[in-house]
């Protein structure tokens, strides 16, 4: 049997909301707490503001089974909670630094309208040594009899998958300073039947950073490895699975691109480097992993310039804008830059993307923008795969053809095999691996460098 909890989660954005649904799936009784009131109004109505595939029908079960319910007054929410959960945004500052405003707003009003002892449990991602700060801060401003520990809890969702992942974790990492808070919040996950992990408040913090970075850096390896392969004639997809048979290494992001975007890699990455700076400290590789992911994009670009010469003039379709595919989330998504640096080369853009399309156009200042990938490919001198969307897989390659002003294919997520669209009738350019031009199956690289340079 579940022990019933009283949950607030404050702060619904992707962690906030998708943590407080799971919660209220598996029993307990949640409030979500955001100070944007017409969010919270649609919130009220199941009315999802983020692109989650099934989230929608969480809460709406959870709202209505009484579970889950949404609010813009924190005050009651932290009176009547025995769990808090912060899940507020932590930007990164101009300088590098973390932004903790939000952090610390929350801190103040726990401060304001706790009455009585509970578990504060940090799910945001956090310098290392938040926790203990918090902890210190609560004990300063409240009296002696209202104890609050903080539980470090970091959060190791995916956006298009948040809800599997939350109920399928590869571990649940738990940082306490207290025995009885770390116990109280193991009893929350042990129905997922994962492994939990206890740990001192520092180290679970540091995990967060760690797990990201890590993943990031497997990526630039194999983005570099891309290029060599791309000199030597190798091909990346079969030297990542090489690779990934090998238990110690993993088959898991290895798969070269145009690299990394989102709200987390590139931010954490950034913020793990600037931990350890703070400590006097030069995170060598992490610097590497950092440059080498801005590079691929800049080369994406180059590889289109090679493959088509001059942009000016040009007319291009960018499929995929979204930092990856199942979310409609643009932040720091790769196409974004790329699709910049296409028009300041002179070249004009549509874009195809079958979720973004909506807040897409405050951002994409110039493009066309379409939810059919048809419309977003005629007349294109090129289309272009910055995303890959499971619906591009399926296209009408005929049609595409006939649409296209020149059937040339530059894909920036290697999702189709160089020969297979060399034998539909395209020039096909992908990322560590030949490029293979129309109507000639596996075109050795040197023939390929003299069709492009001649
Ligand atoms: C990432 C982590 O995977 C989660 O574990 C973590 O909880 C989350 O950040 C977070 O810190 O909140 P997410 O940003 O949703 O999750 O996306 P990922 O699926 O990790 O992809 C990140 C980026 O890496 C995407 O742009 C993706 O296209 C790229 N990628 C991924 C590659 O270029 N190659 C790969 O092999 C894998």
């Amino acid at each position: 049997m579940v022990k019933v909890q009283r949950i607030a989660v404050i702060g619904t954005g992707y962690v906030g909301l998708v943590s407080g649904a799971c919660l209220a799936e598996m029993g307990h009784q949640v409030v979500c707490v955001d100070r944007d009131e017409r969010r919270i109004a649609r919130l009220l109505q199941a009315d999802i503001p983020i692109y989650e595939p099934g989230l929608r029908d969480l809460v709406a079960s959870n709202l209505h089974g009484h579970r889950l319910t949404f609010t813009s007054q924190i005050g009651d929410a932290i009176r009547l909670s025995d769990i808090i959960v912060i899940a507020v945004g932590t930007p990164t500052l101009e300088n590098g630094d973390v932004d903790m405003t939000q952090v610390n707003s929350v801190v103040a009003s726990i401060a304001a309208y706790a009455i009585s002892s509970k578990t504060v449990v940090m799910k945001s991602t956090v310098p290392v040594g938040t926790g203990r700060w918090l902890e210190e801060q609560l004990g300063l401003l409240l009296p002696s009899d209202i104890k609050i520990p903080v539980v470090s809890n970091p959060e190791f969702l995916r956006e298009g998958s948040a809800i599997h992942d939350t109920f399928h974790p590869d571990r649940v990492v738990i940082g306490a300073e207290y025995a009885q808070a770390g116990a109280e919040i193991a009893e929350l996950h042990a129905p997922l039947g994962a492994e939990i992990l206890l740990t001192d408040r520092e180290s679970a913090e540091l995990i967060k950073y760690a797990s990201n970075a890590f993943l990031a850096a497997k990526i630039s390896f194999i983005n570099e490895m891309a290029h060599v392969c791309e000199k030597v004639g190798a091909n990346v997809g079969l030297v990542a699975k090489g690779m990934g048979l090998d238990r110690r290494i993993g088959p898991h992001f290895l798969n070269a691109g145009i690299g990394y975007g989102g709200s987390c890699f590139p931010k954490d990455t950034k913020a793990q480097l600037k931990i350890a700076q703070n400590v006097d400290y030069d995170f060598k590789i992490l610097r590497a992993v950092i440059e080498v992911n801005h590079r691929q994009r800049e080369r994406f670009v180059s590889k289109i310039e090679r493959t088509l010469g001059s942009l000016d003039g040009k007319h291009l379709a960018v499929m995929g804008l979204a930092f990856k595919p199942n979310t409609d989330d643009l932040r720091d998504a790769p196409a974004l830059e790329i699709i910049a640096s296409l028009q300041n080369l002179g070249a004009s853009v549509s874009g195809y993307d079958p979720a973004v399309s909506a807040h897409a156009v405050q951002m994409l200042l110039g493009v066309n923008l379409f939810t059919d990938p048809y419309s977003a490919l005629r007349d294109a001198d090129a289309m272009v795969i910055a995303t890959e969307w499971d619906s591009l897989r399926e296209l009408n390659w005929a049609l595409v053809r006939s649409l296209l002003k020149q059937p040339i294919i530059i894909d920036g997520r290697n999702m189709f095999e160089p020969e297979e669209m060399g034998r539909l009738g395209f020039t096909y350019v992908s990322i560590g691996r030949k490029t293979c031009a129309r109507d000639m199956a596996a075109t050795s690289s040197y023939m390929t460098k003299k069709l492009f340079q001649g």
